[in-house]
């Protein structure tokens, strides 16, 4: 069959494989409906003006036989429109369920006045970014009400309801920027939920994603080791206003003694910190369990850096610590000044 979808010019941008899909049955559905729009009318017409030249029914000659006849054939052709329109989207719509084996996975949070696109790499945005040639996954989840992810350049509309996760896929095909909404009203932040979808070319899509993954980038490194110690977990056993939780807090952490429980005093200089954050069981703080659970591979040398960092602020000796001999540590704190003032 020809494709139909090429008629299909007032609509909007066809950007996924499945958009290109989805047209020509579209167009298909929309033919047959105009044809028999046309015959019904037509007909109509036609027997209201003969009706009015000769002043009785027309057809009024019609046998039983053949009115039968008529009424079959209008049941049958009735029904092949309605398979016609299911048969000629119902690939696609299986095609749907089961995204293609190693497509990446975003995860959509939809709240009201918020979508929320969560990356492999754990990054999150408020926008959905995509390249072209690579199918996704999108598995959908609502925090409150009833919402729906809609994207017409991808023929998209999939209902995003709270309690249960909702899945599909995308492979997009051209690169630009599209309309993302939702279809369903929720109620207050309804118009926020208006954002944009930007199909990448695959290059560029890994670079975006780096950048916007780089928590370094625009915060200098205190800022980076405080950001850490609230998304990583630290805060849940270390307090930074001396009060101990599961662990010591890190208020005055840095650059002081401790005993461990194997009895040696230890100073809580870089180096130290490094083997407290990637191999905490190693040395044991009196006093505390050895419960922490190692960051080694989880937090690389420069996160650690940042958290030294941060941890320098929070102490009286963040500067030169007393008895440690640490290069590391001379100069610093010239640079965390300026890089305060800096900002
Ligand atoms: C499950 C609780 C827990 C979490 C989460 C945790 N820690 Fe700890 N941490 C401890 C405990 C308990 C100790 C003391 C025992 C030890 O030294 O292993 C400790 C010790 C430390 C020490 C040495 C303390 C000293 O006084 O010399 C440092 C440094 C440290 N943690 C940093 C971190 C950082 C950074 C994070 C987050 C990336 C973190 N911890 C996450 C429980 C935790």
């Amino acid at each position: 069959m020809t494709n139909l979808g090429m008629l299909a010019t007032w609509f909007p941008e066809a950007a996924s494989t499945h958009a290109a899909q989805l047209d020509g049955p579209f167009m298909q559905v929309m033919m047959a409906a105009l044809v028999v729009l046309v015959v019904f009318v037509g007909l109509a017409i036609a027997f209201v003006m003969q009706f009015k030249r000769e002043g009785q029914f027309p057809l009024g000659s019609v046998t039983l036989r053949t009115s039968l006849i008529l009424r079959v054939l209008w049941v049958v052709a009735a029904i092949g429109m309605g398979l016609l329109a299911a048969g000629a989207g119902f690939g696609v719509f299986v095609d749907r369920t089961e995204a293609p084996f190693a497509s990446g996975t975003i995860i959509v949070t939809a709240a009201q006045g918020d979508w929320d696109f969560a990356y492999p790499n754990g990054h999150v945005a408020d926008t959905l970014h995509v390249a072209t040639g690579t199918p996704v996954r999108l598995l959908m989840g609502s925090k409150d009400v009833m919402h729906s992810l809609s994207i017409p350049a991808f023929r998209l509309d999939e209902g995003v309801a709270p309690g249960r996760l909702a899945e599909t896929w995308v492979e997009p095909t051209v690169p630009g920027t599209y309309d993302l909404k939702s279809n369903i009203y929720s109620g207050e932040g309804f118009a926020e939920l208006r954002r944009a979808v930007v199909v990448h070319e695959p290059a560029d899509y890994d670079a975006w994603l780096a950048a916007v993954s780089d928590i370094f980038a625009g915060r200098t490194l205190e800022e980076v080791g405080e950001l850490l110690y609230n998304t990583q977990g630290c805060a849940v056993c270390h307090t930074t206003n001396g009060a101990a939780l599961v662990g010591p807090s890190f208020l005055n952490l840095y650059g002081h003694e401790f005993e461990t429980e194997s009895g040696e005093t230890i100073v809580a200089n870089d180096a130290y910190i490094k083997e407290s954050i990637l191999t905490p069981n190693v040395s044991v703080i009196k006093g505390f369990q050895p419960v922490m659970t190692p960051f080694a591979g989880i937090l690389d040398d420069k996160k650690i850096e940042a958290i030294t960092a941060f941890l320098k602020t929070l102490s009286d000796r963040g500067g030169a610590p007393e008895g440690a001999v640490d290069e590391t540590a001379v100069d610093t704190p010239v640079t965390t000044e300026t890089q305060q003032e800096g900002n």
